[in-house]
């Protein structure tokens, strides 16, 4: 069963009011929506991946679109959600995604391919990343988005294995980590594949433009409600908040439940645009 992170936090945060606006900005499987349309509110759902979108329909008081939230003042006002009440972002996949797209989210399924594309339309998968940048590329690319201080072996030993053979599974990658590092590691795990797929992605990108759009659609003293699960997605919200001297409702972060391992690293900001 899906459990949407934050649930109650999320939804209260948005503080929904009869026939208003909302935006779920990343829809995912609608566990926040069906919140958010049981207390009265219409929403605009919006997925990037076209199958979390195709596996739900419309109804009444939803209307769904696949697009990025890159280009959400776009959407809102074309689908006349301009302007809107609220707006959420649940940054990240979902488990379902994770686990079942066969796109090598997971360092787990070690006979997927390197994909980790969300929108598969899109042409440049991690595959390409990693059988294509120069060391030094790589290495850069992998501290910037992992942080990770194993980041210059790891991207030597990408180059060293590649030119016997293209590197295209996860358990392949996997493989050059540990030998890498002389171990395993699955924090090394997470956040190597963390950094690959934020590039595949544009997800930091994505997200400034995101809450810059959220911003030009949101009515005075509209609600918007930020999960992320990572520090550089949380970082670019709080400088959000910060440049735009917007308001943060919840004094301290809300974090997610310590005990539930996909909610762990999750930090709720509730911004309010007065
Ligand atoms: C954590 S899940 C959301 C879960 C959702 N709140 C629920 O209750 O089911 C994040 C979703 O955002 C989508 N996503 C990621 N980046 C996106 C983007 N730039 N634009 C729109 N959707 C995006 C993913 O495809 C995924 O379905």
């Amino acid at each position: 069963m899906h459990n949407p992170v934050l649930l109650k936090e999320a939804v209260d945060g948005l503080q929904v009011i009869k026939d208003g606006r909302y935006i779920d900005a990343t829809f995912g499987e609608g566990g926040h929506t069906v919140e958010i349309l049981k207390r009265g509110g219409k929403v605009l759902g919006i997925d990037l991946d076209e199958r979390q979108i195709f596996n739900e329909r419309e109804k009444l008081r939803l209307k769904l679109v696949q697009g990025n939230f890159k280009d959400i003042e776009e959407i809102g006002r074309k689908n006349n959600f301009f302007p809107v009440d609220g707006i959420l972002l649940d940054l990240g996949l979902s488990m379902n995604q994770i686990e079942n797209s066969g796109r090598g989210f997971s360092y787990h399924r070690l006979k997927e391919p390197l994909d980790m594309r969300i929108d598969l339309s899109q042409s440049v998968k991690a595959s390409d990343l990693v059988n294509s940048l120069s060391v030094d590329e790589l290495y850069e690319t992998l501290a910037k988005y992992s942080e990770e201080l194993n980041s210059r072996p790891v991207a030597q030993n990408i180059v060293f294995v590649r030119r016997l053979k293209r590197i295209e599974t996860v358990g392949e990658l996997i493989k050059i980590i540990d030998k890498a590092i002389g171990k395993s590691d699955r924090r090394v795990y997470q956040r190597i594949f963390q950094a690959l797929r934020i590039v595949v992605n544009q997800e930091l990108e994505n997200l400034k433009k995101g809450l810059a759009g959220a911003s030009m659609i949101l009515k005075r003293n509209g609600r918007l409600v930020v999960i992320t699960f990572h520090s550089l997605e949380d970082r670019i919200v709080k400088n959000f908040i910060r440049d735009n001297q917007l308001k943060q409702i919840n004094k301290r972060v809300v974090r997610g439940e310590n005990t539930i391992k996909f909610e762990r690293s999750a930090k709720l900001r509730i911004i309010s645009f007065n």
